[in-house]
């Protein structure tokens, strides 16, 4: 009776093991301009449509909302969308205001910073504002206490000294509102493309070849366990790797192949989820929308407490 037992509940355990889902694909954000950290995957949830529509910070004030609420403000929305007033959202109107909501947001965040690291209000945060308080701990007398990981804490020292440096484009230290958003965001700006890159290889290559082979890309993006067999979509990155990243098939990837993949050219988020919206609402293939075509697809466009996804806790929390 008693083996009886313990068989049954090793045989719970072997199955429990053996459903067990294979491993979560990492959820690396890349310095690439995108419009929202989440995936898109509509069969999954809205919530990368949702922060491109209305903002990162809006997204989450919607989610709060009521779905009565969620829908009257999107009405509004729909109204200074619709910008030559003729009662249809077309596609430029979308990706202008899809822009323009991507721009509020990194200016928004911009303000936000300023506040913390301009000490003297000069309109201007200066490179010893900003290290002073980001890294008050490796500085000065506080150098005596122990501070867990401090050789840690040096590099993101001198790759934050390295990234400031290439945005404070006059070379004072000083960086205007400009120059500082070029740090904060500089995935928004072409002179700032170089050391994005710089910093991508630094994170992926681990032997330190100045390259990121195939072995390098998927460690990046998948942790193996033991026993595990490689899941289908490893395979699939592999077979990625070898078709579209490595350009020159030399089994690695270089600055100007890292660069592409990062940084494609002939990829526009903001077009793509402007025409994404309008086809998934477009009722009637008029190639335009009503109002009543996106009111009627509202949970695309907007969140509410109906749809609220909660605090995400594996959002990163190093993206500088
Ligand atoms: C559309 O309507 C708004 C609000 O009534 C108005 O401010 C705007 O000037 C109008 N735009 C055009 C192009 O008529
Ligand atoms: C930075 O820290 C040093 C040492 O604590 C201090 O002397 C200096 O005034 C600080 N500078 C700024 C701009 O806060």
């Amino acid at each position: 009776m008693r083996t009886l037992l313990i068989l049954l509940v090793l045989g719970v355990c072997a199955s429990w093991v053996a459903s067990k889902p294979t491993q979560e694909k990492k959820d690396r954000v890349h310095h690439n301009k995108d419009l929202s950290d989440h995936k898109h995957d509509d069969s999954k949830d809205f919530q990368y449509d949702h922060e491109a529509f209305l903002g990162k910070e809006e997204a989450k004030t919607f989610d709060q909302l009521t779905p009565e609420e969620s829908q009257e403000r999107l009405g509004k929305i729909v109204d200074k969308i619709d910008s030559n007033n003729d009662s249809y959202v077309t596609a430029p109107e979308l990706l202008a205001w899809i822009k323009f909501v991507h721009g509020r947001f990194v200016s928004e965040d911009v303000d936000k910073q300023m506040l913390l690291y301009d000490k003297n209000r000069d309109g201007s945060v200066s490179w010893e504002e900003y290290s002073n308080q980001t890294y008050s701990h490796l500085i000065g007398e506080e150098e005596f206490y122990d501070v867990p990981d401090k050789e840690r804490y040096r590099q993101m020292l001198r790759r934050d000294e390295r990234r400031f440096k290439q945005a404070d484009r006059d070379g004072d230290l000083i960086a205007t509102r400009e120059e500082f958003t070029a740090f904060l965001h500089p995935e928004e700006f072409d002179y700032m493309q170089d050391i994005i890159v710089t910093e991508t290889i630094e994170d992926i290559d681990k032997n330190g070849d100045g390259s990121v082979d195939a072995d390098e890309y998927i460690a990046d993006m998948y942790t193996p366990e033991a026993d595990e067999p490689e899941p289908e979509w490893v395979k699939t990155e592999r077979q990625q790797f070898s078709d579209h990243r490595d350009l020159n098939k030399d089994g690695k990837m270089d600055k100007s192949e890292i660069s592409h993949w990062i940084n494609p050219h002939d990829y526009d988020h903001a077009d793509l989820e402007a025409k994404h919206l309008i086809y998934e609402s477009d009722k009637d293939r008029d190639d335009k929308l009503t109002k009543k075509e996106i009111l009627d697809n509202w949970n695309m466009f907007v969140g509410s407490q109906a749809t609220n996804y909660g605090e995400d806790l594996t959002r990163r929390h190093d993206e500088f």
